[in-house]
C-alpha cells in the first residue's frame, strides 16, 4: 500500500520489557514528567499542595480534580499549538482512601450517615478541570496558574439540556420544572471534541451515584442503578446540618411524592450524555447534547469531517453486552464554523447547530464481516412491525422518549451486543474508525442461550436487557479476559453499511487463544484508550492503552501504552486478526504505569514532540521527591499519599514521539 513513493512510518524504539514498580517506565531517550496532578491549584493564590493537606470543599473547588481520564489540548494560538494551550481534563471518579488519608479515611463510607463536608468535597473532586499549559525553553511544562479559562465543572455545576429531551416531561424535576436545566456531570471517562473547538465529555458510570429504593424507571433499571445505597452515601448527607437546599437529596431519587415536583425521580434522566463545554470562555455554561442518546457514555469521538456532508460522531455505552452507536447531524459541515483558536465566541451556538438534531445508529455487526447502522427514530420498524415508539410503549413520534430509552430501542432493533465498548478514533484520512472492546465475563459459548438482566425471557420487551450474551463475530470469545481492539470503515455508495474487522486480540503470550501470535513484549489484556495519531501522507499511529483486569497479563506488567503503524483493511472476513504473528506490522510496548494504575487520555502536541497520557488510580505514585524533579519514572520510595497525574513524555533531544 506504500506504493506511492511515500515514507513508511516505522516505530523507532524498543519494545519494553513489562515492569510492575512504583513509577513510569518509558523507552531509552525519552522523559516523563507529571504534570496536574490531583490538588494541584488552579490560582496563584491558594496554598501549594502538601502531602499532609487535608482537602476541602472550597480548596477542592479551586484545584485539579481527581482520577484523571479522557482530555484535549485547545490551542491558544496556531503558532504556538505545541508549547501553550488549555487543557481540558476529565476527573472520572475519586479514591476515597488517598482522598480522606490525613484523617485515616472516608467517615461512613459504607453505612450511615456520611457529613455534608465530605461529601460536597467529594462532589468537587469529579467532573472537569480546565486548565492552561505551556513548555519552557528547558523543555519542561507547567501549568499557568489564574488563567481567566482555567476552571472547574463538577458533579454540583448547573448545566443547560438540549436537544430532543429538553423541556420533556422526562426530565422535569424540582430543580427544573420546566425541564432545560441539571445540577452536575458525573463520572466522565472518556472525551472528544469537536471541529468547532469544544470539548465533549462523556458521562459513563452516572447510575452508581444514586440509589433508588422503590419503584424504578426501567430505563434506570436497564442501566443498572442502586437501590440500596449510592456509590459514596452521598444520599445520607440529606438534611444533615449544613446541607443547602437540597444539593444531597437529589441523590435519592425514589419516588416519595405525588411528581417530579415533589421528589427527585427524574433526576437520573438529566444523566447519561454528552456534554459540551466551550474551554476558550471562562464563564460559558456546560450543555448536555442529548440527542446523542442517554446511556453509559464512555466517550464521543468525530467521525472523518468532510465539507457539505453532515458532522459523524461515533460512541460506545462501556458495559457487558452493550452497544455503539453513531449519530449523524442534520446540518451539513460549513468549513466557515471551523475553530479559530484563542478566540471567544459563541461556539455553544454550532455545537445546538451540529448536535441538537440528527439521527441516532446503534450498530449491528454481521459475520460476513458486513454491519448495518440502524436507526433509533420514533418511527423505525422493529421485528414485529410496530413502530419503536409503540414497541417501547411511547406515545408515536415520541423522540425524547427514544432518547431516554436508548438501550432499550437498540435491544428491540436486534443491535450487536459487544464486548464492553470503551474509546474510539478516526483516521482522518481514511475515516476507519477503531474501537477498543476491553473484556467481558459475560461472554458465553456461540451456542448458548443469552440471558436478561431484569423481567423478561426476550429482549423484545423494554428494560430488559442482556445478562449474558453467545459469542457474535465481532465478539468471539466466551468469558472474553483480555478484549479486542475492532476497526470498521463506512460503505460510501450506503450511510447505513460498514466493514468491519477484529484489528488486534488482548492475550498473554502463553495463552491458547493468543489469536494475534503477542508475544511477551506486546502482551495485553482490556485495551481502554485509544487514538489515531495522524502522522500525514495517510500514515498514523494508533496508540493503545490498557486497564487490564486480567491476571494472566497482569502478573507479568503493570498497565501500559502500546503503538502500532496499522496497514489498509486487508479483509472482510471479520474473522482474524490484522495485527499477527508473521505480520509486517509492529506492535511494540512503549510506556508502562506504575503499580495499580491503569494508563488512559492521550494525545500528542501537533509537532508531535510530546504526547500527553494520564496515570488513573496509582496505588504509591508519584514519588515524593517528584515535587522537585517532576520525574515520572521516579520509582516511589516508602509509601506516598497517591495522586492521579497527566504525564508528558518526550524525547530527551527533543524530537517526534515514536519515530
Ligand atoms: Fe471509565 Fe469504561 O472506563
Ligand atoms: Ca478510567
Ligand atoms: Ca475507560
Ligand atoms: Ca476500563
Amino acid at each position: 500500500e506504500s506504493g506511492s513513493g511515500k515514507t513508511p512510518l516505522a516505530l523507532a524504539f524498543e519494545s519494553l520489557r513489562g515492569s510492575r514498580t512504583d513509577a513510569v517506565v518509558v523507552p531509552e531517550g525519552y522523559t516523563a514528567q507529571v504534570l496536574v496532578p490531583w490538588g494541584t491549584p488552579l490560582n496563584g493564590a491558594a496554598a501549594e499542595w502538601k502531602h499532609d493537606m487535608r482537602m476541602t470543599a472550597e480548596a477542592q473547588a479551586e484545584r485539579v480534580g481527581m482520577h484523571h481520564d479522557g482530555m484535549h489540548a485547545f490551542a491558544l494560538d496556531a503558532d504556538n499549538a505545541s508549547r501553550d494551550f488549555l487543557l481540558a481534563l476529565n476527573n472520572e471518579y475519586i479514591d476515597q482512601a488517598a482522598l480522606w488519608a490525613p484523617q485515616g479515611g472516608p467517615t461512613n463510607a459504607d453505612s450511615g450517615r456520611r457529613p455534608a463536608d465530605e461529601v460536597r468535597t467529594e462532589i468537587n473532586a469529579h467532573g472537569i478541570t480546565l486548565v492552561r499549559v505551556r513548555k519552557d525553553a528547558e523543555g519542561r511544562w507547567t501549568h499557568v496558574p489564574d488563567d481567566a479559562r482555567n476552571r472547574r465543572f463538577t458533579s454540583a455545576t448547573p448545566m443547560e439540556l438540549a436537544g430532543p429531551v429538553a423541556g420533556s416531561d422526562y426530565v422535569r424535576t424540582r430543580y427544573s420544572p420546566e425541564g432545560t436545566h441539571t445540577r452536575g456531570t458525573n463520572n466522565n471517562c472518556a472525551n472528544g471534541y469537536t471541529p468547532w473547538g469544544t470539548y465533549l465529555t462523556c458521562e459513563e458510570n452516572w447510575p452508581e451515584v444514586f440509589v433508588n429504593t422503590g419503584e424504578r424507571h426501567a430505563d434506570d433499571a436497564r442501566l443498572g442503578l442502586p437501590t440500596e445505597r449510592g456509590r459514596y452515601g452521598w444520599e445520607t448527607a440529606a438534611g444533615s446540618e449544613g446541607e443547602r437546599d437540597d444539593e444531597f437529596a437529589r441523590f435519592d431519587v425514589t419516588p416519595r411524592g405525588n411528581g417530579p415536583r415533589n421528589d427527585y425521580r427524574n433526576e437520573t434522566r438529566t444523566f447519561g450524555y454528552i456534554v459540551e463545554i466551550d474551554p476558550y470562555d471562562g464563564q460559558s455554561r456546560a450543555v448536555k447534547r442529548t440527542a446523542l442518546g442517554r446511556f453509559r457514555h464512555e466517550g464521543c469521538w468525530p467521525g472523518k469531517l468532510v465539507a457539505g456532508e453532515p458532522v459523524v460522531f461515533y460512541s460506545g455505552h462501556d458495559a457487558r453486552n452493550e452497544y455503539i452507536y453513531k449519530f449523524v447531524s442534520d446540518a451539513k459541515w460549513d468549513p466557515a464554523d471551523a475553530n479559530r483558536p484563542g478566540e471567544a465566541y459563541d461556539r455553544l451556538a454550532l455545537g445546538a447547530k451540529y448536535m441538537d438534531e440528527g439521527t441516532l445508529y446503534v450498530a449491528r455487526f454481521d459475520a460476513d464481516g458486513g454491519g448495518e447502522w440502524l436507526a433509533l427514530e420514533p418511527d423505525t420498524r422493529v421485528a414485529d412491525g410496530r413502530t419503536l415508539a409503540a414497541a417501547l410503549s411511547l406515545a408515536e413520534g415520541d423522540r425524547a422518549g427514544v432518547i431516554v430509552h436508548t438501550c432499550d430501542a437498540a435491544d428491540l432493533l436486534g443491535a450487536t451486543p459487544m464486548d464492553r465498548p470503551e474509546w474510539g478514533t478516526v483516521d482522518p484520512s481514511s475515516g476507519e474508525v477503531y474501537m477498543t472492546l476491553t473484556n467481558n465475563s459475560r461472554r458465553t459459548e456461540a451456542d448458548s442461550a443469552p440471558t436478561f438482566t431484569n423481567e423478561g425471557d426476550a429482549i423484545e420487551a423494554a428494560g430488559v436487557g442482556y445478562a449474558t450474551a453467545p459469542a457474535n463475530a465481532a465478539n468471539p470469545r466466551a468469558d472474553n479476559e483480555a478484549g479486542q481492539v475492532i476497526r470498521w470503515r463506512e460503505r460510501g455508495d450506503d450511510a447505513t453499511r460498514f466493514d468491519w474487522e477484529v484489528f488486534v486480540f488482548g492475550a498473554a503470550a502463553d495463552d491458547a487463544d493468543n489469536l494475534s501470535g503477542l508475544t511477551e513484549r506486546n502482551q495485553f489484556a482490556s485495551p481502554d484508550g485509544l487514538w489515531y495519531d495522524d502522522r500525514g501522507d495517510g500514515q498514523g499511529i494508533l496508540w493503545i492503552e490498557t486497564d487490564n483486569g486480567y491476571d494472566g497479563v497482569a502478573e507479568q506488567t503493570n498497565d501500559q501504552v502500546l503503538a502500532v503503524v496499522p496497514g489498509a483493511l486487508s479483509h472482510a472476513s471479520g474473522q482474524a486478526s490484522v495485527v499477527g504473528a508473521g505480520n509486517q506490522q509492529q506492535l511494540k510496548r512503549f510506556a508502562v504505569g506504575p503499580n495499580d494504575c491503569e494508563v488512559t487520555g492521550i494525545f500528542a502536541t501537533p509537532d508531535k514532540t510530546a504526547l500527553f497520557i494520564n496515570i488513573q488510580h496509582p496505588g504509591n505514585w508519584p514519588a515524593d521527591a517528584d515535587a522537585a524533579t517532576q520525574d515520572a519514572t521516579h520509582v516511589t520510595s516508602g509509601s506516598v499519599r497517591p495522586r492521579a497525574a497527566t504525564v508528558v513524555i518526550q524525547k530527551a533531544d527533543g524530537g517526534q514521539i515514536g519515530v
